[in-house]
């Protein structure tokens, strides 16, 4: 068995999502409830690699019960997040402004030893299980914790953050269906995913989206303009088309806003406006569009995603407490489980070709243009 645990650190990495707060306040308050202390660390991992950043001492600061009251329900992060501070890929200024990396994570370790931090709860995505993964072998005593609103980790029924993606996004749907029938227009929405399908399917089907385009099923757009020739042709004469950020076109390739770089992953984006101009060409129609972008991942958690982040992070704190490191919390529906960080590093789980809601969307008559 491990040492004891005296102290605690927290961190959330990657986009932010709503829950993030909730599992801070469940680590907190199920750390606290043990007699441990617990020390938040502010955006990712930076607070305590580049200290000069905040004032007073303030990149990792004391979190008490007092300090996480209340915060359940909100979205974004009180300990901020980035993309950007991966302590094996730390990013770097050259002297002569050019940008570099640097392997920083020896020094991650001192600094978690020199702070008396027994154990990491790392909150975050793919890039931070990695990390977690990478930090666990090192020898450090970490769990992580699965957040995006994309949905696409693997070995967890769901991720916190997706459930709230999904509901807003339907939300939207619900309201484009009345302005697009009054204008008999083509309305095509754009949402976030990165390369997986999970929240355009999702929130396609519940939305009533007449089609629904997704990374994992390379689409023809003539296969979309027939089925809204179609409608049109039967007197339905508005069209719901959804477009995952990462859907990827039979011919060409996807839409990128912003190549990767240093430090820095592929920004995709803008197949909303190509589909939308094409659409209209052929057939016809006068077509709109609509990113939702960013709108995804702000607001409240709703219920599911709350209580999935506050079962998160006590479960994070009791797979500590049992002597486990170099796993991830997960949802084995309807339990939470732990599954090893090995098996969860560098894998992406893609909507199965044998989902049963692609099925659902088939059977509904959803276009998937293919
Ligand atoms: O992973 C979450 C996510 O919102 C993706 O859906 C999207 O591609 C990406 O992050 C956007 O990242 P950023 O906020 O850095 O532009």
């Amino acid at each position: 068995m491990p040492s004891p645990i005296r102290r605690i650190a927290i961190s959330t990495g990657g986009g932010d999502a709503p829950g993030l707060n909730a599992v801070i306040r469940a680590t907190v308050t199920a750390a606290a409830n043990r007699g441990w202390e617990c020390m938040g660390i502010r955006d990712g991992l930076t607070g305590i690699l580049q200290p000069e950043r905040y004032p007073k001492g303030g990149g990792v600061v004391p979190l008490t019960r007092d300090q996480v009251r209340g915060i359940a329900h909100l979205g974004g992060t009180i300990l901020g997040t980035t993309n950007k501070g991966n302590p094996f890929h730390f990013p770097t200024l050259n002297a002569d402004g050019t940008t570099g990396e640097t392997d920083r994570s020896d020094e991650l370790l001192a600094c978690f030893k020199r702070d008396g931090i027994d154990a990491l709860v790392m909150v975050g995505g793919d890039g931070t299980m990695a990390i977690a993964h990478d930090l666990h072998r090192k020898g450090l005593r970490v769990v992580g914790v699965p957040k995006t609103i994309d949905n696409d980790l693997d070995k967890t029924f769901t991720t916190f953050g997706f459930d709230t993606a999904v509901s807003f996004a339907t939300e939207c749907l619900d309201r484009l269906h009345t302005t697009a029938e009054s204008h008999q227009r083509v309305m095509v929405v754009e949402m976030m995913g990165r390369y997986a399908g999970w929240i355009a399917l999702h929130a396609g089907i519940a939305g009533g989206a007449h089609a629904i385009l997704i990374p994992e099923i390379a689409f023809d757009l003539e296969q979309v303009a027939v089925k809204i020739r179609k409608r049109d042709a039967d007197g339905r004469l508005y069209s719901l088309v959804v477009v995952a950020e990462g859907a990827q076109p039979r011919q060409g390739p996807r839409a990128v806003l912003e190549p990767a770089g240093s430090g820095h992953a592929e920004r995709l984006g803008g197949i909303g406006e190509q589909v939308a101009r094409e659409l209209a060409q052929r057939t016809g129609k006068d077509a709109r569009v609509v990113v939702l972008g960013h709108l995804l991942r702000g607001g409240s958690p709703t219920s599911f995603d709350r209580l999935a982040a506050l079962r998160f992070g006590t479960a994070a704190v009791r797979a500590l407490d049992e002597g486990l490191s170099g796993v991830m919390v997960a949802l084995a529906f309807p339990n939470v489980n732990y599954v090893k960080l090995e098996e969860v590093a560098g894998r992406m789980k893609a909507v199965p070709p044998d989902s049963d809601t692609l099925q659902t969307g088939r059977d509904l008559g959803v276009c998937f243009g293919d």
